[in-house]
Formats: structure tokens, C-alpha cells, sequence
């Protein structure tokens, strides 16, 4: 009878200790499918996930104010130019994990292991399917052109995906080519830089010009968007530039352990979840971005799109080259 007591206070002291396991995650991530993964995760291990959803910016600012009692354990965010500017600032730690070293290729995530990919997205050129034809395009560098005067559509500079763009630019082609590039790019924008990658697809079905540069996922999400949204889709078509030379633009959205973390095995843990064959799949399917994992597919609308060659500059230089890409497209008049 005392043994059954033991064992019973054993199991009920088990279940309340797997219960209280958790991990604090920060993102900026702002997916469905995110949601989707984290009550997976869950489901699989036992591990409670509380979300703080704010901007990239605003989440590092409250890191590093929030310095040893910080309760995150995890920070989440879509661009490559946020991991390095965490990893910089001392936010994130390093970790050492088989899994995440195995599935997530080394050019996709940091030597120092602070930071690893998660998804990939390509930023690529979207074209009115009447208006112009695949063969008039061929690189970013020949959007240029002044064939595209006043054609052109691109979100604002603030943007850290145009940001990253850019020091893409610089990595293969120096600063005073890219400077070039861009005080011709800028000739070419048929408006004053507003709204997001949607928006722009959205302004090129209506008219407003014939060709936008935009992130692949946001394509997928007009395709499955509303009605107006998949009339848009229906207008365009996907074109990936640099083939024959530097390879298509990509960028990382991944994550990091962070420095003060209290949970640091959930949050190795958490990372693996991600970077594992069903979460890859859901990434890849639910969102539109490429995953990083070899083996798993993108989902059927992406494929569709086609294969490409991706940069393969190392994305630590995007980080590198941020401050001197803002410069650059300020000087050049990118709002
Ligand atoms: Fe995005």
C-alpha cells in the first residue's frame, strides 16, 4: 500500500514537473503557421510555449533592457539582418546541437551557432503576365534599365528586406557599382515607395506598373488570399533573377537561443522541432517559403513556380553590409 502511495505521488510529482516545462519565445514572425507549430510542439513534448508577438526592433530593444530577468528563451525573426544585429548586441547565446547542425546547410546559419535559418525566401521580381514578357527581364542589376522607367514598384527603405537586398548588392558587386545601380533603380519606380510586398502586387494588377520586387511567400498568400487578392495573382507571374550570374536573392527567417535564457533545453529543443522534417513541411507548406532541410519539398504552388539558383554569398555579410545599404539607398533618394 506505501509502495502504490509512493508510486502515485511519484507519477502526480512527474506530471506537474512536465507540465511546468516551458519555453518563452519572442517573434516576429507573424505566420499562421507559426501557431500551428508551436501547439505541435506541445502536443509532441509536453512543453507549454508562451509567445510574445511584437516588431523585430521593438523585441532586441526589450531584450537587452530586460537584460538577466529577461524570460525569453528563444528569439524568432524574418530577416537575416535582425539575427546578425542580435547575435552583435550580445542577445543570443551559442548552442550546440546535432540535429540543427546536420539539417539546417552551414551557410545558412551562424559559425558561432547564435543564430540558425529556419525557412528560406527568395526575393524575386513579379511581372504583369500581358505587359511584359520573361525574356525582358534577366538581373536586379538590369532593373536599372531606363526600358523600366517608371515601371518599377518596390516597398520603402525602411524595409529590411529591400535593406538586405541591397548588401547583397555590395557583397558581389562593391559599394560604388551598387550606389550606381541604385540612383538609376530609383529613376525607374513608378511611385513614391508605400505599403508592403502585397501592396505592390496588388498596384501592378490594377495598372499602376508593369513589374514589383517582392519576397516569393507573399505570392503564395494573394493565390490563397481573398477574392480580389487571387484575381491579383492571376495577373502575375514569377521571375527569378541572376541566373546565368549571381544567383536569386535569399534571406533567412530563423532563430537564436537567447543569451539569458532559463530554459535552454526547451529552447534547443524548440529550434530542433523546427528544423525537423514535420515542421519543415509546414513551413513549407502553409507559408510558401523554401525549407532548409535537403530533402523536403516545397509545396505545390511554389514548385510551381520553378527551380532557382540562390545567392550563395554568406548571409553574415548581409549583417555586415546593413548600415552601409541604408546609406547607400538614402544617398540614392529610396524613401
Ligand atoms: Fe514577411
Amino acid at each position: 500500500m506505501k509502495k502504490l502511495f509512493l508510486g502515485l505521488a511519484l507519477a502526480a510529482a512527474t506530471a506537474v514537473g512536465a507540465q511546468e516545462k516551458e519555453v518563452n519565445v519572442y517573434t516576429h514572425r507573424h505566420y499562421d503557421s507559426d501557431a500551428k507549430l508551436f501547439k505541435q510542439f506541445t502536443e509532441e513534448t509536453g512543453i507549454k510555449v508562451n509567445v510574445v508577438k511584437a516588431k523585430a526592433d521593438q523585441l532586441m530593444q526589450r531584450l537587452k533592457a530586460e537584460g538577466k530577468n529577461s524570460p525569453a528563451d528563444v528569439l524568432m525573426t524574418v530577416d537575416i539582418g535582425r539575427l546578425y544585429k542580435a547575435k552583435a548586441e550580445g542577445i543570443l547565446q551559442p548552442i550546440q546541437s546535432e540535429v540543427l547542425e546536420k539539417n539546417i546547410p552551414s551557410n545558412l546559419r551562424d559559425e558561432d551557432n547564435n543564430w540558425f535559418g529556419l525557412t528560406q525566401r527568395g526575393r524575386v521580381v513579379v511581372f504583369h503576365k500581358d505587359r511584359v514578357k520573361a525574356e525582358e527581364l534577366s538581373t536586379y542589376e538590369d532593373l536599372a534599365n531606363p526600358k523600366w522607367k517608371e515601371r518599377l514598384l518596390v516597398r520603402s527603405s525602411s524595409n529590411i528586406y529591400n535593406q538586405s537586398l541591397v548588401a547583397s548588392m555590395i557583397a558581389n558587386s562593391g559599394e560604388e557599382k551598387t550606389l550606381e545601380w541604385l540612383k538609376a533603380l530609383v529613376t525607374n519606380f513608378a511611385r513614391k515607395p508605400k505599403g508592403s510586398d502585397r501592396d505592390q502586387m496588388r498596384a501592378v494588377a490594377a495598372g499602376e506598373a508593369d513589374i514589383a520586387i517582392v519576397n516569393t511567400y507573399y505570392l503564395g498568400k494573394l493565390v490563397h488570399g481573398n477574392e480580389n487578392d487571387q484575381e491579383v495573382a492571376k495577373q502575375l507571374k514569377v521571375f527569378f533573377p541572376n541566373q546565368n550570374t549571381t544567383g536569386t536573392h535569399i534571406n533567412i527567417s530563423g532563430a537564436g537561443v537567447v543569451k539569458y535564457s532559463k530554459n535552454k533545453d526547451e529552447a534547443v529543443k524548440l529550434l530542433e522541432f523546427f528544423a525537423g522534417e514535420a515542421a519543415q513541411k509546414v513551413f513549407a507548406q502553409a507559408n510558401y517559403e523554401y525549407p532548409v532541410k535537403e530533402g523536403v519539398k516545397s509545396s505545390e504552388l511554389v514548385s510551381s513556380w520553378g527551380n532557382f539558383k540562390s545567392d550563395t554569398v554568406d548571409l553574415t555579410k548581409l549583417g555586415k553590409y546593413n548600415k552601409r545599404a541604408v546609406m547607400l539607398m538614402d544617398i540614392a533618394g529610396w524613401k
